[in-house]
């Protein structure tokens, strides 16, 4: 059997009604970034990633499932925060096709989907991993519905199953904390489907990290990341890039453990910097950085040497910053924070890394 079809299940359904669900999924930010899809295979990504969720950052989605007539097309309609998208329904429907054969029970269907973010639209926060998440997550609440033997094991791995499907980095959405996504030769159960909880020891420091994500550019991207992600195939620094991004997660799981902030710090912004610089070297090349962006860069280098503070920067794929610091620095870094770096930015959100 294909690992992938552990997710079917060849059932008939003999109890199906009209309901409602409503989950709720958060934002990532992810630490060592995925980059890079395999060749020829559906989110399948090129190298091991990980990311803290974002307690505070998050999307509930409520799906309204009712009984399709027979021989009817499949209507879907989605709502995000009160209106109508019709623009979203490519995707959406693009996801349902991919996701029919492990979830046979979606043909009874149609569906209402409406959502809603907590973190503000136009922020240039990426919504599509919090969002397919919690997409995911009610799709699992209807199939537990018809079958009351699901375990809760099985529901968030195949609920990460489907939201790879739908968006890569969501499949990370899932759990809290950290989590990893792809396959790692030293990290047990890791693997390309769906992501796991982060399985080796966390030092306790790492366990009350800070985001504040300072939102640089709210305008959508010009280069969306599946447009990058497909770059990577002709890229000629991707053999680089891959081992590069394995190293760092060895040296992660060591940080982790001990507890070296520094460290931690460098190797975020040097896998950012690095991702970006991806970006920069492909063909067609991009920038996504912004002038406030090196601003900001530059202010928190040289805060951090003058303070000696624990302030580090990643970035994703955008012009916006996302500092982490651990909590017990926080009353200093935020007063700094509001009074050195607001200037360059349309709006700053906060968030615990749960
Ligand atoms: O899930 P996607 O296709 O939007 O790609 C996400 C890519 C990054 O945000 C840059 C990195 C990551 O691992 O989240």
């Amino acid at each position: 059997m294909k690992s992938h079809c552990f997710f079917y299940k060849k059932k008939n359904y003999s109890i199906v009604s009209n309901g409602v669900v409503t989950k709720k999924s958060y934002s990532n930010i992810a630490l060592i970034k995925y980059w890079g899809k395999r060749k020829n295979k559906i989110q399948i990504p090129m190298n091991s990633s990980i990311s803290y969720s974002l307690e505070e950052v998050y999307t509930v989605t409520k799906l309204i499932y009712s009984l399709r007539e027979r021989k009817k097309k499949r209507s879907i309609k989605i709502f995000f925060s009160g209106k109508e998208k019709t623009n979203f329904l490519p995707k959406i429907f693009e996801f349902f096709h991919r996701i029919s054969f492990y979830c046979s029970y979606l043909r009874y269907f149609n569906f209402v989907i409406k959502t809603d973010n907590t973190f503000p639209h136009s922020s240039g926060i990426a919504s599509s991993a919090s969002s397919m998440s919690a997409l995911a997550l009610c799709i699992m609440e209807i199939e537990k519905k018809l079958d009351s033997s699901l375990k809760e094991a099985f529901f968030l791995k195949k609920a990460s199953f489907l939201a790879r499907l739908g968006s890569g980095s969501a499949c990370r959405s899932i759990y809290p904390g950290l989590v990893v996504w792809g396959k790692h030769k030293s990290i047990k159960g890791s693997n390309n489907l769906y992501s796991i909880p982060y399985p080796y020891k966390i030092h306790p420091i790492f366990k009350k990290i800070w985001d504040t994500i300072l939102v640089i550019d709210e305008e959508p991207k010009k280069i969306l990341s599946s447009k990058g992600h497909q770059l990577m195939n002709h890229h000629p620094y991707a053999k680089e890039r891959l081992k590069f991004a394995n190293r760092n997660m060895d040296q992660l799981i060591s940080i982790l453990k001990i507890g070296d902030f520094p460290k931690f710090g460098e190797l975020i912004e040097h896998e950012s910097l690095n991702l970006h610089a991806m970006i920069m070297t492909s063909n067609p090349y991009f920038l996504w950085m912004r002038p406030n962006t090196l601003h900001v860069l530059h202010k928190v280098w040289d805060f951090r040497k003058q303070s000696k503070k624990n302030i580090y920067f990643t970035l994703d794929a955008g012009a916006n910053v996302h500092l982490l610091y651990p909590i017990q620095e926080k009353k200093v870094i935020i007063r700094w924070i509001y009074s050195e770096l607001i200037y360059y930015c349309k709006k700053i959100i906060e968030s615990f890394c749960q």
